[in-house]
């Protein structure tokens, strides 16, 4: 089973809000279709979430009533954008089904403490595609906060221990520095958890709540400490996610699982 996740910034222009990017949606539903592999996917809320859940401060939790509005409006927005790559992802012919984060899960200071996985096997078991992604959800300590699709794809990934886990992004995966900022930057093939420590990250242009690459570093040594293969490719790029799944050679970054 692969584990993949669409990001924000691929699947929408996170300068825009709302803005979908439905083209490149449409390939990567065929790209999935095309490879035919067992999957579970999650996608990230780009400019449906960010922009308006930092609008409200969501991700410092609960401080008055009128953040409420807030959530649940970001809350609409990100299942408005899942409606979309749904609706994509049916057009291609793939039976996904979603399932929305903050019906399934509780964060407690932003770490999870409960999930019901169940749901994902039983969708798996069936022959389905479940769809997750980055959410609104309840959190003990702090009331409400937000469930990034990294810190889903961390938690399938600890359970489910896939064959691999994918991040579609908009860069060709990984570079020494951030390549949008560093023209000096250069491009990781292949790398180990402790090649990982030794990368410079900084933040990228956007309203990121959830951290941007220095959080989603953090995510790939979590995952790779279970042993698994992690790779980041670009989604932007035709069949880069194709060629992935079924084992081509192609251009991206794998993460080799293993605590080395
Ligand atoms: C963020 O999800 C969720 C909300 C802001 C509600 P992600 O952090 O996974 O989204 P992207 O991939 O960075 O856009």
């Amino acid at each position: 089973m692969f584990i993949v996740k669409l990001g924000g910034s691929v699947i929408t222009d996170k300068s825009k809000k709302y803005f979908f990017k439905r083209q490149v949606m449409k390939r990567l539903s065929s790209e999935l279709k095309k490879a035919n592999k067992e999957t579970l996917l999650v996608h990230g809320a780009g400019s449906f979430g960010h922009i308006l859940a930092k609008e409200h401060m969501l991700n410092q939790g609960y401080k008055s009533n009128k953040q409420l509005q807030g959530f649940s409006l970001t809350h609409a927005m990100v299942q408005k954008l899942n409606s979309l790559v749904l609706e994509s992802l049916h057009d291609r012919g793939i039976a996904a089904v979603s399932i929305p984060p903050h019906a399934i899960l509780k964060l407690d200071d932003h770490k999870p403490v409960k999930m019901d996985y169940n749901i994902f096997r039983e969708y798996l078991d069936r022959g389905f595609t479940p769809l997750t992604f980055g959410d609104v959800v309840l959190d003990g300590k702090l009331g409400f906060s937000i469930c990034s699709g990294d810190l889903l794809l961390q938690m399938l990934a600890e359970h489910f221990k896939p064959e691999k886990v994918i991040f579609v992004i908009d860069e060709d995966g990984l570079y020494t520095s951030n390549p949008k900022m560093d023209k000096n930057a250069k491009f990781i093939e292949k790398s180990t958890v402790s090649e990982l420590e030794a990368l410079t990250t900084s933040s990228n242009a956007y309203d990121d709540v959830t951290k941007g690459m220095e959080g989603k570093i953090e995510t790939i040594k979590h995952i790779v400490s279970l042993e698994i293969d992690t790779i980041m490719l670009n989604g932007n790029i035709d069949n880069r996610l194709y060629d992935t799944l079924i084992g081509k050679e192609s251009k991206h970054t794998l993460i080799y699982g293993g605590k080395k």
